[in-house]
C-alpha cells in the first residue's frame, strides 16, 4: 500500500497545495487525529489509505486514483520535465491532470497510446518484466521487408548489449517504398523496435502503438486524451490490483 508524507495525504484528500498542508498542519495542529490520537506536529509522519486521518473530526480520503490515455503526437517528449525539449507530453493534458505520470516513455518521434496516472503503485507493476504486458504497435519500415528478415525480430536477436525476447509480428503491408507490420512485444527497452528493424535492414519511418495490455488506442484523436472507462479499468485490474 502506498505510503504519504502526512502533507501530501492531506494535500491530496483536501484538494489543496502541499504547501498549504504544511501550514494547516502546523497552525491547526491540534485539529488533526491520526488513528484516534490528536496529531503531534512530526510533518515527517508517513500514513497509507488505511490510516484515519481526520480534520476537525471528518475522516480525510484519499480520492480514487485518475487514469487517462493520450493519443500522442510525434514530437513530443514522455518525460514530466526536459530543460532541453520545446515540447512535452504532459503539456497535452489539462492543468489539473498535469501531476499525473506517464506509464513507460514512448520516443520523441514515436506516435500512440500513452497511459497517464497518479497511481505509482500500479506504474510500477504495469512496467515489471515479470507482468508481461504486452504492447501492440503499428511499426512502418523503409522497403520491402519478407518474412525471411522479419525472423530475428520474432525469434529474439542479439543487440549490442542484450538478446531480444521472442515477439509476435504479423507483415500487413508491403510496397517497394514501405512495409507494415503489426508487432505485439513484452519487451520496451529504449529504442528496442527502432533499433531492431535498423539492424534488419529495414529502418523505422513511423511507428505507432496502438495497444498497451488490455487497452486500445482506438479511435482517440493524435493530441487527444480521454479518462478510462471503468470496463478498461476492470481489466487493468486483472494485470495489477487497482486502487479505487
Ligand atoms: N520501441 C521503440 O523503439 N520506440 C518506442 O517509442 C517504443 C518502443
Amino acid at each position: 500500500m502506498e505510503r504519504y508524507r502526512i502533507n501530501a495525504f492531506v494535500a491530496r484528500a483536501m484538494g489543496i497545495s502541499r504547501r498549504k498542508a504544511d501550514v494547516l498542519l502546523k497552525k491547526r495542529t491540534r485539529d488533526f487525529c491520526i488513528n484516534g490520537r490528536l496529531f503531534d506536529g512530526n510533518l515527517g509522519l508517513k500514513v497509507t489509505g488505511d490510516d484515519v486521518v481526520e480534520f476537525q473530526g471528518r475522516r480525510l480520503r484519499l480520492p480514487s486514483p485518475v487514469y487517462v490515455i493520450l493519443n500522442k503526437p510525434r514530437g513530443y517528449v514522455s518525460s514530466m520535465s526536459d530543460p532541453h525539449a520545446d515540447r512535452l507530453v504532459i503539456d497535452l493534458l489539462p492543468q489539473r491532470l498535469r501531476r499525473l505520470k506517464p506509464v513507460g516513455r514512448l520516443d520523441k518521434e514515436t506516435r500512440g497510446l500513452l497511459l497517464f496516472t497518479d497511481n505509482s503503485r500500479i506504474i510500477h507493476q504495469l512496467l515489471h518484466p515479470k507482468k508481461a504486458v504486452e504492447k501492440e504497435y503499428l511499426v512502418t519500415v523503409h522497403g520491402r521487408l519478407t518474412p525471411l528478415e522479419l525472423d530475428p525480430v520474432v525469434n529474439g536477436m542479439d543487440m549490442d548489449d542484450y538478446r531480444s525476447l521472442p515477439a509476435w509480428a504479423r507483415i500487413e503491408r508491403v510496397s517497394i517504398e514501405e512495409s507494415v507490420v503489426r508487432l505485439i512485444m513484452i519487451e520496451g527497452k529504449k529504442h528496442q523496435i527502432r533499433d531492431m528493424f535498423a539492424k534488419i535492414g529495414h529502418p523505422v519511418k513511423d511507428l505507432v502503438r496502438i495497444g498497451f495490455g488490455p487497452l486500445r488506442l482506438g479511435r482517440l484523436k493524435e493530441g487527444s486524451w480521454r479518462y478510462l472507462t471503468d470496463a478498461e479499468i476492470k481489466r487493468l485490474s486483472r494485470i495489477a490490483p487497482v486502487m479505487r
